[in-house]
């Protein structure tokens, strides 16, 4: 089981570049998959959560191929071209994977069974069977959680959604599977969640109307090929951020990071922490801004993260919460319970791994108080996540000793060299088999 070991280091400095983003690579393979004509995709994440749908595309019959680093390309088989696979699809630790496969594989006409890592399989699925179910889908989970078993041949037709949790995810795998609904299917969000399937849908040629809180999906006839550039993730670009407010010797940019509105609640929690942040050289990549970001060091002081925040920042909690951590004071968030079924139980598994290094914190049944202090080495235990990994790596740029991280193999599902990169910026981290 691999390990980090992570000393003390004076600060970070310079410029570095994070690596494409996550949540975009899934959706360029599957959608270029249902298009018609080749794809192309470049800044494509190499990461293990992405190469399971990579791998998942291919065993349902689609050409793929990789002609250099960061580059796919997708030979779509149109909207009714997928074959049935030899077998279970493994979607590895990629909730996100399995999610929307979910919505994919509810029209087809064969059957198909879902699986994943040890993490994936006690996550929730429910959440997404529900709505399929009510399109026609016929789904079965095991007690609520994977293995994910689709009976091939329903017909479905478009429904309204009210989701009852903000989840990009459900909302997502709802308007996949309307694509090939009788009539339009509209999703109904409780808040603001990230937005790729609509903006990246659109690039493909399908009619998608958003007004407040809601999406209207009507189905097309075919989706066009298209060509993706893959913006930097905000989600990794987080790390750095965070390390660059609580060990930046002077101002740092991370460069050419994806900043859609839907994903960049940290930067204004950050904000209202006292940080000094700033988006420069605007740009776009196809449908999605990109910016540089830049942070020169300020005191953070603690807040209370407003409610609106927590879904644009719901993956950025545990490098969040080390900055909590290195602030003057007590900063609380609430309302943040699906923290709770994400690869790890992030507010358990963060607690646990800051109250090791000496940080004061309370676990709430929706979020954590952190008191801001000194913190000390020690060893905290990942339990398999990476987001957790890699936010106590960079709690080591305030440590007055060595941070022992447990478990960290999963950091390659969304950030492969990482271990590298944050050595460049100026971590002093050692992978350890
Ligand atoms: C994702 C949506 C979010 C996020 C996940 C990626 C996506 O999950 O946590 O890492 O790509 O749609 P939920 O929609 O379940 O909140």
């Amino acid at each position: 089981m691999s390990r980090y070991l992570v000393a003390p280091a004076a600060g970070i400095a310079g410029e570095v570049t994070v690596p494409g983003d996550k949540s975009i690579s899934h959706r360029a393979l599957m959608f270029g998959a249902l298009a018609s004509g080749t794809t192309q995709v470049s800044g494509f994440l190499e990461g293990e959560d992405c190469l399971a749908t990579l791998k998942a595309v291919a065993s349902l019959g689609v050409g793929v191929r990789r002609p250099g680093p960061g580059r796919v390309e997708v030979d779509g088989v149109g909207l009714g071209g997928f074959s049935a696979p030899s077998g279970p699809l493994d979607m590895g630790n990629a909730g996100t994977a399995m999610r929307l496969f979910m919505g994919l594989l509810s029209a087809q006409p064969f059957d198909s069974v879902l699986v994943g890592d040890e993490s994936l399989m006690r996550r929730p699925m429910e959440r997404v069977a529900k709505p399929l179910r009510a399109m026609g889908a016929r789904i079965e989970t095991r007690d609520g959680r994977p293995p994910v078993r689709i009976a091939g041949g329903a017909s479905l037709h478009g429904i309204r959604y009210e989701m009852p949790v903000a989840s990009a995810q459900v909302k997502s795998a709802v308007l996949l599977a309307g694509l090939r609904s009788e009539g339009d299917t509209t999703v109904v969000e409780p808040a603001v969640t990230r937005d790729h399937t609509e903006r990246m849908l659109q690039t493909f040629g399908v009619e998608v109307t958003a007004r407040a809180g809601e999406v209207t999906l009507r189905p097309p006839q075919r989706l066009e090929a298209a060509q993706i550039i893959v913006p930097g993730d905000f989600s990794s670009a987080a790390f750095f951020i965070v390390a660059a407010c609580i060990g930046g010797r002077a101002p740092f940019v991370v460069r050419g990071v994806g900043v859609n509105p839907t994903r960049t609640g940290l930067l204004e929690m950050l904000a209202l922490m006292g940080a000094d942040l700033r988006l420069v050289n605007h740009r776009s990549c196809g449908a999605e801004p990109v910016a540089d970001v830049e942070v020169r060091p300020a005191p953070l002081r603690g807040v209370r993260v407003p409610a609106r925040l927590v879904p644009l920042a719901i993956d950025e909690f545990p490098a969040f919460f080390v900055a909590a951590a290195c602030a003057d004071g007590e900063t609380l968030v609430t309302g943040a319970e699906e923290l709770r079924v994400k690869e790890s139980d992030r507010i358990a598994v963060m607690a646990q791994g800051l109250t090791a290094l000496g940080v004061r914190n309370e676990v709430l049944p929706d979020g954590l108080r952190i008191e801001g202090g000194p913190i000390a080495g020690g060893t905290v235990d990942s339990r398999g996540d990476h987001r957790v990994a890699m936010s106590f790596a960079v709690a080591s740029l305030r440590a007055s000793g060595p941070i022992g991280i447990l478990d960290t193999a999963n950091v390659a599902t969304s950030f492969p060299g990482f271990v590298e990169l944050a050595r460049s910026a100026g971590l002093a981290i050692e992978e350890r088999a």
